[in-house]
């Protein structure tokens, strides 16, 4: 089957391009000694996510537990961390269940997700590894002295173990946060294994806090219009695109896709001019996604001096791929045209 064949929209990944983003990042994290954890989230695909351990990828990074219980199950299980407060017994039976079949570690920020976790592990006897989130504007627990004393909690709790510490994102801006934490550990005698930094934009400084043991990318495979734009990816390592076709002209300047926001999601670029786009079109890189309904991607062409016909079909990078890859139930991947390969994506909608 060749890409002409595929009705539209579809998910499509071109492999050239995800290979090409794997290596690079993969030899990156390689030459320099930190362990690359690629973050799922972004593609919750059980092929893409062999292909990155079989790359040599330390472990998987899931933002929820149910990402988790799908990546086990498909055979992504050697080691596994969640960067997020588990709260409930609902999630924290399954975390425990979990923990049985994966080395697994999660983060915390405060007390009540320690003593929940620690009642969990006790009660099922099992290890759990926990890291302390450093607040980076988001979740997280600050001053250096406050993340200090909840790790001599953590250390000091039954059935769960110290392991480190993370921060999200990891810009070199951080690194004084990090370096301040750390001294403070030493200072109380508490271990630190895991320094675990994150996010695609900044990879490649990672070398540059050399405090870091790993590193959670998780859009790196893929890109997007902000990678594009931000020059770690080019146009053919934005491999992840949806394919659409323009069902309507209704003027001149504008053109109408059979995909909106149920196919890219409702992400929005901006651009330097002030205005935003949805995504970026490969084969008219002048056009403008300016806005989308569920189904239809509403292109200004005003800027194009070749426009698309009714009919035509066209390849667009979504701004965010981790929602525009959630939109979709399988992947379909493309090499110099010809399809290789359907991927369900088979974490889609675990949010739990
Ligand atoms: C905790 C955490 N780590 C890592 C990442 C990966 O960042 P990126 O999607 O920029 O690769 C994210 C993304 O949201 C995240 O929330």
């Amino acid at each position: 089957m060749r890409v002409e064949d595929i009705d539209t929209p579809a998910l499509i990944v071109d492999l050239d391009g995800l290979e090409n983003n794997l290596d690079r990042y993969q030899k990156y994290f390689d030459e320099r000694g930190i362990g690359l954890r690629p973050h799922i989230k972004t593609h919750k695909c059980l092929a893409i996510a062999h292909m990155q351990m079989r790359r040599g990828a330390m472990g998987i990074t899931c933002q929820k537990v149910s990402e988790a219980e799908v990546m086990v199950a498909g055979g992504v299980d050697r080691d596994i961390l969640i960067p997020f407060n588990i709260i409930g017994r609902q999630k924290l039976e399954r975390l425990v269940a979990l923990a049985r079949r994966t080395r697994l570690t999660v983060a915390a920020d405060s007390e009540y997700t320690v003593q929940g976790l620690a009642d969990a592990a006790a009660a099922a006897g099992v290890a759990l590894g926990v890291i302390v989130e450093l607040d980076c504007g988001r979740t997280g627990i600050g001053p250096p002295a406050a993340a200090v004393d909840l790790a001599a909690k953590i250390d000091q709790a039954p059935g769960i173990e110290l392991r480190g510490i993370m921060t999200m994102p990891a810009t070199l801006d951080q690194r004084p946060l990090i370096q301040e934490t750390l001294a403070l550990f030493d200072k109380r005698g508490l271990p630190y294994p895991v320094v675990s930094g994150g996010s695609t934009p900044g990879a490649f400084n990672a070398h540059q806090i050399p405090e870091l043991t790993e590193y959670r990318a998780g859009e790196y495979p893929v890109g997007g219009v902000g990678h594009l734009k931000g020059g770690t990816h080019s146009v053919e390592q934005c491999a992840g695109r949806v394919l659409m076709t323009v069902v309507s002209r209704p003027g001149e300047d504008r053109a109408i896709l059979d995909g909106g926001s149920k196919s890219l999601s409702g992400a929005t670029y901006r651009e330097e001019d002030g205005s935003t786009s949805m995504g970026h079109i490969v084969e008219y890189p002048d056009a403008r996604i300016e806005g989308a309904s569920e189904e239809h991607g509403h292109v200004d062409l005003s800027a194009c001096k070749r426009k698309p016909g009714i009919g035509e079909r066209v390849q667009v990078l979504p701004v965010h791929p981790c929602p525009c890859f959630n939109e979709h139930d399988e992947i379909v991947a493309v090499r110099e045209g010809e399809v290789e390969a359907i991927w369900p994506v088979d974490a889609r909608g675990r949010i739990r």
